[in-house]
């Protein structure tokens, strides 16, 4: 058994954990989020998983706001890479292991492949480049970790792309959305048992995460409008006629090569997970 602290739990991914909780009995999970566990303050995160006898720390945690982070860095970096080194620091002091998660904008969105744990990092966003910082912190503080990388997160919990349009093909007859931006959408739930499959191995370092396939977000809104039935026309605009205060890579698909052999995993294909979602909703 395992004492796992599963922080910032009220978010989409934290959400996505406490429903998988009733499947790992074995483990005894903690959730908290920034009103039990401010993790930017180092001495009450240090004595937090030290009195919880933590074993394993899922950090879930972050400031997640793409265009707000590029006017707020200060408090950008202090969750994505201040607080996750307090989380680091916690952590190793306690014999505890930390599965931290990052994302596909630490990459600039030039490659033609999908990109592998290894390929360089430079991201063209301050949140991408606060959630580097965050990874750093992971890697120069601790040596059992786990960093997975992941991209274009929705769930039935919280806000997200998902919810947006199906919202906006209710009010609308017709809308744009981004046709040159290509990814692969993660269903958080997923997500959340790619996790569970990493807290009982040994194996360290970065891995990466997302459904299986590659589209636009403009096919993604097409999917969503199709599956909820949604008279809707989406139009296919580019990303400079949609301007946003961050830079976004054009490409961002993940390789996941190397979590589905070392933690055994079957990805699901985007289209399957995306109709599971929209039946829960
Ligand atoms: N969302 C995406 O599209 C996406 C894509 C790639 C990677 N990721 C990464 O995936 C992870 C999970 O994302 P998510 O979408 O589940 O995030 P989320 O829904 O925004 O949840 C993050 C949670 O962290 C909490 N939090 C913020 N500051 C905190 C602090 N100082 N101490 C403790 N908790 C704090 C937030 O509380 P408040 O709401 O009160 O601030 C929120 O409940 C993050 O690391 C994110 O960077 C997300």
């Amino acid at each position: 058994m395992a004492n796992i602290l599963v922080t910032g739990s009220n978010g989409q991914l934290g959400s996505e954990l406490k429903e998988l909780e009733k499947n790992f009995s074995q483990h005894n999970f903690i959730f908290t989020d920034i009103a039990e566990l401010d993790l930017t303050k180092s001495d009450v995160v240090n004595s937090f998983i030290i009195d919880n006898n933590i074993n394993v720390c899922i950090n879930c945690a972050a400031y997640t706001a793409v265009d707000k982070a590029e006017d707020d860095h200060e408090l950008a970096l202090l969750v994505n890479a201040g607080a996750v080194e307090n989380l680091a620091k916690a952590c190793k002091r306690a014999n505890a292991r930390l599965i931290h998660i990052s994302t596909d904008y630490v990459f600039d969105g030039t490659n033609h492949m999908p990109y592998v744990e290894t390929d360089s990092t430079s991201p063209n966003s301050f949140y991408g480049f606060s959630k580097l910082e965050g990874e750093k912190a992971v890697s120069d503080n601790i040596d059992d970790f786990v960093i997975i990388r992941t991209s274009w997160l929705y769930s039935s919990f919280g806000n997200n792309f998902v919810k947006t349009m199906i919202r906006l093909g209710k009010e609308r007859d017709e809308l744009g959305v981004v046709v040159d931006q290509i990814g692969t959408p993660t269903y958080a739930a997923d997500l959340a048992v790619a996790i569970m499959s990493s807290v009982d191995t040994k194996k360290t370092g970065v891995y990466h995460f997302s459904n299986q396939g590659v589209i636009s977000w403009y096919d993604f809104a097409v999917s969503i409008m199709d599956i909820c039935n949604l008279d809707c026309k989406v139009n296919a605009i580019e990303s400079k006629d949609f301007p946003a205060k961050a830079n976004r890579p054009f490409y961002s698909v993940l390789n996941k090569a190397k979590i589905s052999k070392d933690f055994k995993l079957e990805v699901p294909y985007w289209l399957d997970s995306l109709k599971v979602m929209i039946r829960k909703l």
